[in-house]
């Protein structure tokens, strides 16, 4: 049977073995105050990995871990994690936004952080597997106001107890899933990014930087916190040669239309393939809108800025959807992008990409996995 018809097959029985909560935390839940990744559903999956296989598959209470001080993951950092989103739609369908592409890059990320993998198709039929049966354990948890999902966090820990450098020989694979809101909240203010001209978040070449890894989020951390002291919201990072070319911001692929073009830098193994990249341009090309990926100087976005021809910038991903830029520090400036903020081609991204993900616009390019709830 093809993978993506796979999710649209009801499940007679459950797909794993369940091991359901005494008591739902759902009450406690104040959806209306959600923020993003504070609160977790009643259930997770989990599957380990021993003895050269990846087994014991289970769905059981979200809770705590019991893992030992020694374990690889707390030192070494051998761990990848992923993310997308499932959404509630007005006509009571549950959709989930390109699975199949974080199936891919989770597999990617494994690879490069010496995981053992298990053939993609197999990644991908667990993945969707243990989605599916979240969705329909907790779909109480999914939430139903505009703007608002349910995240769903794929994680893999290397578990072997060793202060041995080296590839651990036990993991744990788990998917957690959390009711969420806006990630930068009203999609009208416009998040402010400052240039990082002195710390890199991943090397130029043969870095970890296209993995979704820890290790990569570990060296934003002091950066975003010297950017926000200083009153910007997220790091707009350079490369790290040269520190001149620009690759994204913290959560977000990072795009800039100048002059009638919209400018995004490519994939080189330094910036993570976002899903929502992709999925942007894919619409800009339908649209005719005209697109490069190229390297894209910050000295150019200073220049366009203030010769009038940065017309709008917005950033991309899963958790911030489609995020306009009111604001970019670099060196000692402020500047601030023309209005109006969000721009026209904003916000139709924007509308476009949310109408999709909830059914209220046509899935022309079949991006949407519909989840069957009975
Ligand atoms: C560093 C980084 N870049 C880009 C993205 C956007 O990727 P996606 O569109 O797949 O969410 C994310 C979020 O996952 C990210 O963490």
């Amino acid at each position: 049977m093809p993978l993506l018809d796979s999710l649209l097959e009801p499940v007679s029985a459950p797909d794993f073995p369940f091991t359901p909560v005494e008591t739902s935390r759902l009450g406690q839940v104040d959806f209306d105050a959600l923020g993003f990744g504070r609160v977790f559903a009643d259930h997770m999956f989990s599957m380990d990995y021993r003895d050269g296989d990846w087994r014991d598959a289970r769905i059981h209470p979200y809770g705590p871990l019991d893992l030992e001080p020694g374990t690889v993951t707390l030192h070494y950092g051998q761990t990848v994690f992923d993310g997308f989103k499932a959404f509630q739609g007005e006509d009571g369908q549950v959709r989930v936004f390109r699975p199949d592409r974080n199936a891919q890059r989770l597999h990617d990320s494994c690879r490069r952080l010496c995981i053992p993998i298990m053939p993609l198709e197999q990644m991908r039929e667990i993945l969707f597997a243990a989605t599916r049966a979240l969705i329909r354990v907790d779909r109480d948890w999914i939430p139903r106001a505009p703007g608002q999902s349910l995240y769903v966090r794929p994680l893999v820990i290397a578990t072997e107890n060793t202060l041995e450098v080296r590839a651990a020989d036990a993991y744990r694979f788990m998917i957690m899933t959390a009711p969420v809101g806006g990630y930068f909240g009203d999609l009208q203010d416009g998040v402010s990014l400052r240039v990082e001209e002195r710390y890199t978040r991943a090397a130029s070449i043969g870095g970890l930087g296209a993995a979704k890894t820890a290790a990569n989020y570990a060296a934003s951390l002091l950066p975003g916190a010297e950017s926000r002291a200083r009153g910007f919201e997220q790091v707009l990072w350079l490369d790290g040669n040269e520190h001149r070319y620009v690759e994204e911001v913290g959560a977000m692929n990072i795009f800039f239309r100048i002059d009638g073009r919209v400018v995004t830098p490519p994939l080189g193994g330094s910036i993570l393939p976002g899903v929502v990249r992709d999925s942007v341009l894919t619409l800009l090309r339908e649209w005719g809108v005209p697109v490069e990926e190229r390297r894209l100087e910050i000295s150019e976005v200073i220049d366009a800025l203030r010769a009038g021809d940065l017309e709008e910038v917005f950033g991309a991903g899963t958790a911030a959807v489609i995020c306009p830029v009111a604001r970019i520090g670099y060196l000692d400036a402020t500047h601030s992008i023309a209005p109006p903020v969000p721009g026209e081609l904003t916000r139709r991204l924007y509308d476009e990409l949310t109408g999709i993900q909830c059914g209220r616009i046509e899935d022309r390019h079949g991006w949407n996995l519909v989840v069957p709830l009975d």
